[in-house]
């Protein structure tokens, strides 16, 4: 790691500068808005309208969503519960997340497909990779939804595992904060944002970007992955285009 890929600069273009296909992990939380808890449907809207803009300048998307706003699983085991049966309670609060996140696409006209890791076959279609890749050439947005399917993975991890399962060229980690910091931004004003950092620098400082597992597969696979602030309307399609302000996490 050199000391130049951690200082903070001006904003600077995406290794990517033309995306074909990109993943948006979101946590659960960025769908409550400004509530404690739940689905709000004005951020849900205002999420679905920042996908369009991307659809719109031909980039293919696909969707990973947390379940923070509705049952953290971490949570649930934490005060006693069984950590897989909690894990799966998560699970099935994304399927909740994604169908509010097709439902408000489906209203300004974007076609998508919710695919779930555990079949729900009544309520959406089964995860199939090919498939998918299909969905996603016919310009649909496709939402992975139930993240790996399995207990202990977190929807970081299955966000990577997707991304780089459709070949996508980024991921695009959707967060409350305009990249990563040296510090808890909100809590320490000389914190400072970096502009790129390597996967080794991520993993080695503990900054926090995603956990181990999903860095590690981003690396292995060479995804780079772009913090972003999600909640600023009009951010998803800024990143795109290389104006918005953001870290990039990549190999160089
Ligand atoms: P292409 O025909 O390949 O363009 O894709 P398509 O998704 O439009 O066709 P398909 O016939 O597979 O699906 C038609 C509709 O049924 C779509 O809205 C799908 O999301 C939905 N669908 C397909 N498979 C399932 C499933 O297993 N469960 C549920 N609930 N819906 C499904």
């Amino acid at each position: 790691m050199t000391q130049s890929a951690l200082k903070e600069s001006a904003p600077m273009s995406l290794p990517h500068p033309s995306f074909k296909r990109v993943l948006l992990k979101m946590s659960g939380e960025v769908l409550m808005g400004p509530n404690e808890f739940g689905i709000d449907s004005t951020t849900v809207k205002r999420v679905a309208k920042d996908i369009k803009q991307v659809i719109d300048r031909g980039v293919e998307v696909c969707v990973v969503v947390g379940a923070g706003n509705i049952f953290r699983g971490v949570s649930g085991a934490a005060e006693g519960m069984d950590r897989t049966q909690a894990d799966y309670m998560g699970m099935l609060g994304i399927i909740i997340n994604a169908l509010a996140l097709q439902n408000a696409l489906e209203q300004i006209e974007v076609e998508t497909r919710v695919m779930s890791a555990i079949p729900m076959s009544a309520i959406c279609e089964p995860y199939i990779r090919r498939k998918a890749m299909r969905h996603m050439e016919k310009g649909r947005v496709v939402i992975f939804a139930a993240g790996t399917g399995n207990p202990y993975f977190t929807t970081d991890t299955a966000a990577a595992l997707r991304a780089s399962e459709m070949n996508c060229s980024a991921m695009l980690k959707g967060t409350k904060v305009d990249g990563v910091y040296s510090a808890d931004p909100q809590k320490d004003k000389t914190a400072k944002r970096f502009d790129k950092l390597t996967y080794m620098d991520v993993l080695t400082k503990d900054l926090k970007v995603m956990d181990a597992t999903a860095i590690s597969l981003a690396r292995e696979n060479r995804i780079p992955i772009v913090v972003f602030n999600v909640r600023e309307e009009g951010n998803f399609a800024r990143v795109i285009d290389g104006t918005g302000t953001f870290t990039v996490v990549s190999d160089k």
